[in-house]
């Protein structure tokens, strides 16, 4: 697919830049955005010379302000299912890549805009970012995962504060409640993505994606379930080369050459 509503590099770390382009629209997600994007994750998961994803919006004053009210506005409730649905599939192949995802949240992060931001990994945020789920103001709700990701993130009774006034956070406050994992400068921002990322990236890919896929079994299980898949994860992970090579680079006190099997 050739895009024309995002921005897709990868860069010499193998980590890809995904960048919502519609800054005179504040990054707003239309259905063709949210498609493009969808596409742009399988990539990264499909592609092995991909490491990890960096998703922010262009310009300086928004990462995402929304899905896009025009469409919003015209929508019957089966194609409201539809739209909700699609999102939901777009976002959840986000989080369930098998790769590291970091939010470089770089000013309004509204409605879809947050559910986005929350479907990745992490959250770095500018100091003028500005989150929350606006949508009971619309007389609609979060469709795109904000009900259910908000309260695994913040717990209950923070995401309630946010859902029902709909006002936004401010980023120090987002911090506060852990939300975002970390406030930067904005012309930091993308810097200090690929400096964690390139942390993550250091380290086993195998490891890297079953401790992803177990905190995602785990929080979706109880516990004892949750401790089973980890069990058998933990052995999947034994199993690889790069196990044996990390351990024994430890016990040789030199730096691991990880291989990715
Ligand atoms: N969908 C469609 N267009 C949007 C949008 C969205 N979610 N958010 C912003 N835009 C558009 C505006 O309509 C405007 O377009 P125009 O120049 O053609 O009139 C442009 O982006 C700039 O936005 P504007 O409102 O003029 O900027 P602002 O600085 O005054 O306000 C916000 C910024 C984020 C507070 C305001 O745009 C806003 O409240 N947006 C909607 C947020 C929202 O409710 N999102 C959840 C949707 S479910």
């Amino acid at each position: 697919m050739s895009y024309g509503h995002i921005l897709f590099e990868v860069d010499e770390h193998a980590v890809a830049l995904i960048t919502v382009n519609r800054p005179d629209k504040l990054n707003a997600l239309s259905g063709a955005v949210v498609a493009e994007l969808r596409d742009a994750f399988e990539r990264v998961a499909g592609d092995r010379s991909i490491r990890a994803a960096i998703l922010t919006g262009a310009g300086e004053k928004a990462f995402v302000a929304g899905a896009d009210i025009n469409e919003l506005a015209v929508l019957s409730p089966i194609q409201a299912l539809e739209f909700a649905r699609r999102g939901q599939q777009a976002f959840r192949s986000l989080e369930t890549m098998g790769k590291p995802s970091v939010a470089a949240v770089n000013g309004y992060a509204l409605g879809g805009g947050l559910e986005l931001a929350m479907a990745c990994t992490v959250r770095f945020a500018s100091e003028n970012a500005r989150l929350g789920q606006p949508e009971v103001k619309l007389g609609i709700i979060p469709g795109y995962g904000g009900t259910q990701r908000l309260p695994r993130l913040v717990g209950r009774g923070r995401a309630l504060e946010v859902l029902l006034s709909g006002e936004p956070l401010t980023a120090a406050e987002a911090h506060r409640i852990g939300l975002v994992n970390a406030i930067v400068p904005q012309n930091e921002l993308l810097s200090y993505s690929r400096a964690w990322l390139q942390k993550v990236i250091a380290n086993a890919p195998v490891a890297v994606g079953l401790v992803l896929e177990a905190v995602d079994v785990g929080l979706d299980s109880s516990l004892d379930a949750g401790l089973r898949f980890e069990a058998s994860a933990f052995a999947a992970a034994v199993a690889t080369e790069d196990s044996r090579e990390g351990t024994r680079a430890f016990l040789e006190k030199r730096k691991p050459a990880f291989v990715g099997k």
